[in-house]
């Protein structure tokens, strides 16, 4: 009886070490913030502690096997100090490696965004958010998108949001529109009070971005 106990104690004990997940293993930690509480220490990479909100899958698995730079000026810690080194050679993973981590991270989720109310956008109604996009609230002053010729243009001290259709979440974009400070204790974005309807339509904009329009 006792060793039956003994072995099934050993065996709950192994399954819950291997449950901490390839992401863990990998030391992915030693960069990136993987748990919410860990706020003592100052890391040089984005938060990954909410990446199964804010990340579409196929994107992740993507990313993993070939790095693209997202914050052109470097990533800029909890500190304020500006992190370039790593930023084009992030370390690169096999398809399967790449698939692991990406279904890995996909369980690291905080509090679940609502969906949005808002329907894709028309053409006409596009035009009218690009302009406020672009003039009215001047997104592009800090973030890279695509002007109407399909180049790349804008700011670089936030994260380029030219593939943000394919590599964000729409209801997490609409989340961090509204409460920034779910995800960032000192973000550096402006906090933009929008109504409902304007916000919907401003997440379905940025999620028209799309790195296939560049021209
Ligand atoms: C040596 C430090 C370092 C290590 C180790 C590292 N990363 Fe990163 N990672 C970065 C930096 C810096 C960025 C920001 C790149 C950019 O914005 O262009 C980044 C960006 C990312 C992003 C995009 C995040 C976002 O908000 O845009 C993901 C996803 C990611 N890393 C996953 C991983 C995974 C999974 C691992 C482990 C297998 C890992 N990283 C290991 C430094 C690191
Ligand atoms: C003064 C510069 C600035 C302006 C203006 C600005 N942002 Fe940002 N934005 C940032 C920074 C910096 C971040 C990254 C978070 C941080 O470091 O605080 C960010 C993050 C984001 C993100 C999340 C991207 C990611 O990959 O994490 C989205 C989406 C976004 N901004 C959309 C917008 C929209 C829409 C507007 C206009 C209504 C806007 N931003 C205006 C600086 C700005």
């Amino acid at each position: 009886m006792k060793t039956w106990i003994t072995i099934i104690f050993c065996g709950l004990l192994i399954s819950t070490h291997a449950s901490a997940g390839i992401v863990e293993e990998k030391g992915c930690g030693s960069c990136h913030r993987l748990h919410p509480e860990d706020t003592e220490k100052s890391f040089t990479a984005p938060d990954l502690y909410y990446a199964g909100n804010k990340f579409q899958p196929k994107w992740l698995k993507q990313f993993l096997r070939n790095p693209e730079v997202i914050r052109p000026a470097g990533f800029i810690t909890d500190s304020g100090l500006s992190q370039t080194e790593n930023l084009s050679k992030h370390p690169s993973f096999t398809k399967d490696e790449a698939n692991a981590l990406a279904d890995n991270l996909m369980d690291f989720k905080i509090s679940k965004p609502s969906p949005i109310a808002s329907e894709p956008l028309s053409k006409g109604l596009r035009s009218k958010i690009k302009y406020q996009f672009e003039r009215t609230f001047g997104c592009i002053s800090c973030h890279q998108s695509l002007n109407l010729a399909g180049k790349v243009r804008g700011g670089i001290s936030g994260p380029s949001l030219v593939n943000a259709g394919n590599r964000l979440q729409a209801e997490w974009v609409s989340d961090w529109l509204n409460t920034p400070e779910a995800y960032m204790v000192k973000g550096r974005m402006p906090r933009y009070k929008m109504d409902p309807t304007t916000l919907g339509q401003f997440t379905q904009f940025i999620m028209t971005l799309k790195k296939e329009k560049i021209k």
